[in-house]
């Protein structure tokens, strides 16, 4: 079985194509520079020459405040991308496993957002996100979108990668403490999809398609999350940690809103696919111990 990855450059697409094989999988991966989404020939080109069972649409716009002024690249690659995928895979009868985001919903309801919930994105990022994902459904019946959650790995730019680097130069660091989330690693999302993958060829069942919920075990803030990053790194850094001070979201203004509320419920893709959450405080810590190694 053959898969192939777009965006493999990025936080989960480096995690999907580390190994060129897994189990009878065999992976090839793009980089952007390898595959522009946005040009359909350039993936029909790529199909029709490695003749993929399946495509997995790693690739995405995730600048969330940088979208507020770039909504046109956004789309770009947000929507028309996933659209330009589906259409190839449609046409050449390989089903598609496609990311999204926590960031298509509002954020106002108080409780583990599932898959019924409806959409509400309030930036350009969630939104083009949104519109990708619709045109998926619309397009190809043989898909799978995982919607996953504040997403951080030792590869690419993330969360964690921010509190080191300001931590090195900033004794106080001020972290917002009303907005509720689950962090996701990025070596956990490749995990899943790999056994959705493992999935697929042995299932005749149609109800397996559709959109799932993903993320880390355990919610927190990103106050939160940035005192176990400290907390955890504290033995390894050669710095003293900063003072992590707590503040409102009205005390730390951003270009794009953000949910209140994050978290996703991953009932569905556990009962249904028999997915493990993994808590992403352990996890946590093993990303901690490469990025500081690798520094
Ligand atoms: N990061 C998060 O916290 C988060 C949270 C929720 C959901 N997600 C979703 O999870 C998925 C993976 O996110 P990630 O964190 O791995 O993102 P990422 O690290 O930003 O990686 C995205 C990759 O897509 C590439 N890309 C951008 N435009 C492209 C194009 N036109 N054609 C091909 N590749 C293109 C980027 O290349 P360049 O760097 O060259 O532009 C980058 O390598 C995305 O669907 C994202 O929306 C992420």
């Amino acid at each position: 079985m053959k898969a192939i990855i777009s965006g493999a450059e990025g936080q989960v697409g480096w995690e999907l194509t580390r190994k060129s094989r897994i189990g009878k999988i065999e992976i090839a991966g793009f980089s952007h520079q390898m595959l522009d989404i946005t040009d359909i020939r350039s993936i029909q080109n790529i199909v029709d020459k490695y003749r993929p069972d399946i495509f997995i649409n790693a690739a995405a716009y995730t600048r969330v405040d940088q979208a507020e002024s770039e909504s046109d690249m956004a789309f770009a690659v947000n929507r028309a991308g996933p659209a330009n995928i589906a259409r190839v895979c449609e046409n050449s009868k390989i089903p598609l496993i496609h990311i999204s985001t926590d960031y298509v919903f509002d954020g106002s309801d108080p409780t583990p957002y599932t898959e019924e919930h409806p959409v509400s994105p309030i930036g350009i990022y969630g939104k083009s996100k949104w519109e990708g994902e619709k045109i998926i459904r619309e397009t190809i019946s043989s898909h799978i979108i995982i919607r996953v959650s504040w997403v951080f790995g030792t590869h690419g730019n993330n969360f964690v990668k921010t509190m080191l680097r300001i931590g090195k130069t900033n004794n106080v660091i001020k972290i917002v403490n009303d907005q509720l989330g689950c962090p996701t690693p990025a070596h956990n999302i490749a995990a899943v999809i790999w056994k959705i993958v493992e999935l697929i060829p042995d299932s005749n069942d149609q109800s397996l398609w559709g959109t799932y919920h993903y993320c880390g075990k355990g919610e927190t803030t990103w106050y939160g999350f940035a005192k176990e990053i400290f907390t955890l790194a504290e033995p390894f850094l050669p710095y003293q940690s900063p003072d992590i001070i707590p503040v409102t979201t009205s005390e730390y203004p951003t270009l794009a809103k953000r949910p209140a509320n994050s978290v996703l419920s991953c009932e569905k893709i556990k009962t249904r696919m028999g997915i493990r959450i993994q808590p992403w405080r352990s996890e946590l810590y093993k990303v901690l111990e490469r990025i500081i190694q690798n520094e």
